[in-house]
């Protein structure tokens, strides 16, 4: 039996984030929604994270939890909606706060034992609140400020209850990992024996239970970490009973279908099958030019591909997907619509309500970074693990405008030459993603004395840990010339290139 932490779910954006950083220090977590909380308790129990949420705890009808938990006997950790949760069902006050405080905010320590031992007294922490804690409960008292929050932290060390009003889970409060191995080392005593090998066992045996004794899949394999992975789960989980399909629908990478035919034959014992369906999707994006459309279309012809596939298997009745967390949260309205939907992920948003198939998706709740080290775990070769993410719908959400053939052989040939320079020169370590975007824009140029009027390129190259935002990477100069000169001189019909200097937020890595 592994040490648990139990992560309270009170409607936050945040609180996979949570549950991944209790991850990284090793300790096993389950998050569960607050309503039944109290039935999770148990011996195995180490401690409990309240997640923050978008109501006003001194509310009818704020979400609620069993008070029983406040008296399992671990420390419990409460951030925001969870601390308010606490103090106000501990005999506190929450009020309305003057002003809300969002964003980065100098927060001053007041106690530096226990939960903040080893913190800066000085440090900056990430608020997003506007209620705040008036009156503290019994045995409770102040151990952190800011200047419009004289309660930032609070606690009865005694007991192990604390509460913050900020977001110790996000990457914006650079001392939160600290203190949340405080909590969890400290406060709670865990020691941190949930290795991310015993990740990958629980996957498997998730993944067995979910699909029984005879069931099938069909597996989407579209040759990136994220699929390659969920392969070798199931192929550890159901063997030759995983059929795998790589759909080659003409919006590839150049030299991508023969590497997937190569190295999945060569490190995997699954049951692979190429599917040829190139015209087959540029035909359907004749003449569609709005994102949307264009990946509401080519995630419907993905389905309609693994459908047809099915029916070649008895008891295929389950479609795996490699979906990631945060594939889920920007494409579906999570918590009863508090996000917004910024696109549809084609494995997830392009669903249709009368799929008749199961979703086996084993990483619905990891990051990539975890992905890739769950990989290394189960045997997945690095070249795999370690490839710059691509997206599901292909070059076509790096076509602004029509995906002609025609323009996605353009937009090929530049991407091959960026991906090409960024690695011969070793500038791919370490960026996240790096690649050509065909930007619809045409422009004039001259070339050995005639007048030319073609399309021009985007350089996309970013760093990240998580794609859920971004920083744009600068390329050294050489880098950058090789790659002009090559696209220009030897991709007809494009003549001219630009670097894209934008993050995430306030722009997407994909073009669309
Ligand atoms: P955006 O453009 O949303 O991309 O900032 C964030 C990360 O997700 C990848 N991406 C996708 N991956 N299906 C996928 O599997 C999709 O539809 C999709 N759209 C974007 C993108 O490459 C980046 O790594």
């Amino acid at each position: 039996m592994h040490e648990r932490i139990l992560i309270v779910d009170f409607g936050s954006q945040y609180t996979q984030l949570i549950a991944r950083r209790v991850r990284e220090h090793d300790v096993f977590s389950e998050v569960v929604p607050a309503q039944v909380a109290h039935e999770h308790l148990g011996e195995d129990l180490r401690g409990v994270i309240l997640s923050g949420g978008p109501a006003s705890a001194y509310l009818e009808g704020a979400p609620d939890m069993d008070a029983s938990v406040l008296d399992a006997g671990v420390p419990i950790l409460g951030i925001c909606y969870g601390m308010q949760w606490m103090c106000e069902s501990l005999g506190g006050k929450v009020v309305p706060g003057e002003s809300r405080e969002f964003g980065f905010t100098e927060m001053t320590v007041d106690d530096d034992t226990g939960f903040f031992g080893g913190i800066n007294p000085e440090t900056v922490v990430w608020m997003s609140h506007g209620d705040r804690v008036a009156e503290l409960p019994a045995g409770f008292r102040r151990l952190a400020h800011s200047a419009d929050c004289p309660e930032a932290a609070v606690g009865d060390p005694d007991r192990g209850f604390y509460g913050l009003q900020f977001h110790p889970e996000v990457a914006h409060t650079p001392e939160g990992v600290a203190m949340l191995e405080n909590f969890l080392k400290k406060v709670a005593g865990c020691e941190g024996d949930w290795t991310p090998g015993d990740l990958a066992d629980e996957l498997v045996r998730q993944a067995e239970e979910q699909i029984g004794n005879d069931g099938e899949v069909v597996l989407g394999l579209s040759g990136g970490v994220d699929s390659s992975v969920v392969g070798a789960i199931l192929q550890k989980a159901i063997g030759r009973r995983c059929h795998a399909i790589f759909v080659d629908n003409g919006l590839l990478r150049a030299g991508e279908r023969d590497l997937v035919e190569v190295k999945y034959r060569e490190h995997f014992d699954l049951d692979l099958t190429v599917v040829d369906a190139g015209e087959r999707f540029l035909s359907k994006l004749a003449g569609v030019t709005d994102p949307e459309t264009k990946r509401k279309i080519i995630g419907h012809e993905f389905i309609e591909v693994f459908r047809e596939q099915a029916q070649r298997f008895e008891r295929a009745h389950f479609l795996g997907q490699g979906t990631l967390y945060p594939d889920v949260i920007e494409s579906v309205a999570a918590h009863g619509g508090a996000t917004e939907v910024i696109k549809s992920h084609h494995n997830v948003g392009g669903l249709p309500d009368d799929l008749e198939m199961e979703l086996v998706e084993p990483l619905r709740l990891l990051f990539k970074d975890e992905v890739r080290v769950l990989g290394s775990c189960l045997g997945v070769p690095d070249e795999l693990t370690q490839r710059q993410p691509f997206p599901g719908p292909g070059l076509a959400v790096r076509c602004v405008g029509e995906c002609t053939p025609a323009r996605i052989e353009l937009l090929r040939q530049a991407d091959l030459i960026v991906r090409e320079e960024f690695e011969n020169r070793g500038e791919h370590e370490g960026v996240w993603q790096y690649f050509a975007v065909l930007t619809g824009a045409q422009s004039v140029g001259v070339m050995g004395d005639q007048r030319t009027y073609e399309e021009a390129v985007a350089i996309r190259a970013v760093q990240s840990s998580d794609g859920m935002t971004a920083d744009w990477v600068y390329p050294s100069r050489d880098c950058l010339q090789a790659i002009s000169n090559r696209i220009i001189n030897q991709v007809r019909g494009i003549n001219r290139v630009v670097l894209d200097i934008t993050s995430k937020p306030p722009g997407t890595i994909e073009w669309e």
